[in-house]
């Protein structure tokens, strides 16, 4: 990216912050694209968001949301919390992008061409910057000399929150690891535990719902075995690419199983728009198309399609069905897909009884092959348990993590309380992350449990600070 773009993206970045929810201010930061050795320097610009609307100076805290796996945009907006509490805490609000997504490329457009540009794209590399950004802003935010720091993520944001803790516990003072599965690695999470709490939400509806989606594959199988199957399925659903391959079908198949787990992590109790615009509980509004699993395949797969639109086409807006496309398109596939075949290495099984998937095995050897093929790299599988520490994680301190029951992601949650200071507060009702979201009329008293006691220990963090930092002045 040559300089004039960069003012052109920065001006584009600032029109486009006038008419989100909450106010900001973009500012960049130059950091060095490798914190850990001495045989480069190159350096990129890194983006994050600024709100000091309950900002006094005076040392009041700093609220970091580390960025995760997309542009930072997304996350501002689906943060409410921060900007709930922020100011009984009179709070500077820092929203910090993640290296390699939104606008923040180390090698702008070649970032991910080749190995010796997307090889910086690591977690302990994005909390290398949170940590010199951290630092850079005391020294030049008058009033934040001695401000403490609490960092607030969600997902794989909440990993990187917990992770800062750990790893930097003299810069940032507590963390809040949201919906953060920092245990769904090899042999420590159990493969299957994922699929199951995907299919158990959808069971909560009915079992007819279950048992339509556990069909749907072999009648897309049997459909789409003949071309003139392919043509009547990309015609029916309305496909933007019509079927013309096995590999295509492959994909539209990999599309179902993200949308029924992105479903069961975004299944709010209210209106949101978070991997997509959806209705309160779109479960169960999808399940309520969902209710005959008797019927023959062509018949079942156009019942499918009606509980689909639910997710695809909630606004009523939509072309056509994108089988290409999973998700808000702020979150980026390409940067994820990058990290799944590096060190984020987590693996999954689907056997179709326990749960509604088409049964698929966990296969290393295969899975490797293909990250080779695709960026040329060699998944590491135990690199972050050797990083972080895996379920040894007693002797850190001030974090909390939260999970909702809902949240397929809790089966990698750490849901027992691992010591007085790193502490696990269960949500019943609370899909992925919702205690990070704003308050909202609709929310269940568990997640307006879950934030008091957040706040509470996130006081106590502050406190404790402020007291030894007011003992060395002394
Ligand atoms: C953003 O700033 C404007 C002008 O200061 C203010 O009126 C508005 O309430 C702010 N928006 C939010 C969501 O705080
Ligand atoms: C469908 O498959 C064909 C043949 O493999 C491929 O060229 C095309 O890109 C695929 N379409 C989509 C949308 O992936
Ligand atoms: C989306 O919904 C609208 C309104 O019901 C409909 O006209 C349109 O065909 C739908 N799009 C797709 C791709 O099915
Ligand atoms: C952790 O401890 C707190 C306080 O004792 C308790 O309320 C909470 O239920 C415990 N969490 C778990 C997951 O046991």
């Amino acid at each position: 990216m040559d300089l004039q773009d960069f003012v052109k993206l920065f001006i584009l970045v600032n029109l486009l912050t006038v008419c989100k929810a909450y106010n900001y201010t973009t500012y960049f930061y130059q950091q060095k694209v490798d914190h850990f050795g001495f045989t480069m320097e190159d350096t990129f610009i890194q983006r994050y968001l600024v709100n000091d609307e309950s900002w006094e100076g005076n040392n009041g805290p700093i609220f970091l949301y580390a960025g995760n796996e997309g542009d930072i945009t997304l996350f501002i907006d689906n943060t409410g919390f921060m900007f709930d509490i922020a100011p009984e805490f009179k709070a500077l609000i820092i929203f910090a992008e993640h290296r390699y997504y939104g606008v923040s490329l180390p090698y702008g457009s070649k970032s991910f061409s080749e190995p010796k540009y997307s090889g910086y794209l690591t977690s302990e590399q994005a909390l290398a910057d949170y940590a010199e950004l951290i630092a850079y802003l005391k020294d030049n935010i008058p009033g934040a000399e001695l401000s403490p720091v609490i960092v607030f993520g969600g997902s794989y944001g909440g990993m990187l929150a917990a992770w800062f803790r750990m790893k930097y516990p003299h810069i940032v003072q507590g963390a809040i690891a949201a919906s953060a599965p920092i245990l769904q690695f090899t042999d420590i999470t159990p493969y299957e535990d994922f699929a199951k709490v995907v299919t158990a939400d959808f069971a909560k509806e009915s079992a007819e719902c279950v048992e339509v989606i556990r069909k749907s594959w072999s009648a897309i199988n049997e459909v789409t075995a003949d071309d003139a199957g392919k043509t009547w399925l990309s015609d029916t659903w309305n496909l933007c690419d019509p079927l013309v391959s096995e590999g295509n079908v492959t994909d539209l198949k990999y599309y179902l199983m993200n949308v029924w787990t992105n479903l069961a992590m975004v299944d709010y109790p209210y209106p949101a728009d978070f991997l997509a615009p959806l209705p309160a509980y779109p479960i169960k509004v999808v399940c309520s198309h969902l209710t005959d699993s008797r019927k023959d395949p062509k018949p079942l797969l156009e019942e499918l399609f009606d509980g689909l639109t639910v997710y695809f086409n909630f606004t009523g807006k939509t072309e056509c069905l994108n089988y290409k496309q999973q998700a808000d398109e702020r979150l980026n596939d390409q940067g994820w897909d990058f990290q799944a075949c590096t060190e984020m290495v987590m693996p999954f099984t689907y056997d179709g009884v326990n749960d509604f998937f088409e049964p698929s095995t966990w296969d290393l050897e295969a899975y490797s092959e293909q990250c080779k093929a695709k960026w040329g790299v060699t998944p590491r599988p135990r690199m972050a348990q050797l990083i972080y520490g895996g379920m040894e994680i007693e002797a850190s301190s001030n974090i909390v993590f939260s999970n909702g029951l809902l949240d397929p992601w809790s089966s990698g949650g750490v849901m027992w309380n691992v010591s007085e200071t790193v502490v696990s507060v269960i949500i019943p009702e609370g899909a992925h992350h919702l205690d990070l979201r704003s308050s909202h009329p609709d929310d269940p008293q568990s997640v307006i449990d879950a934030r008091l006691e957040e706040k509470h220990h996130i006081k106590k963090w502050i406190d404790s600070y402020m007291e030894l930092v007011s003992e060395d002045m002394i």
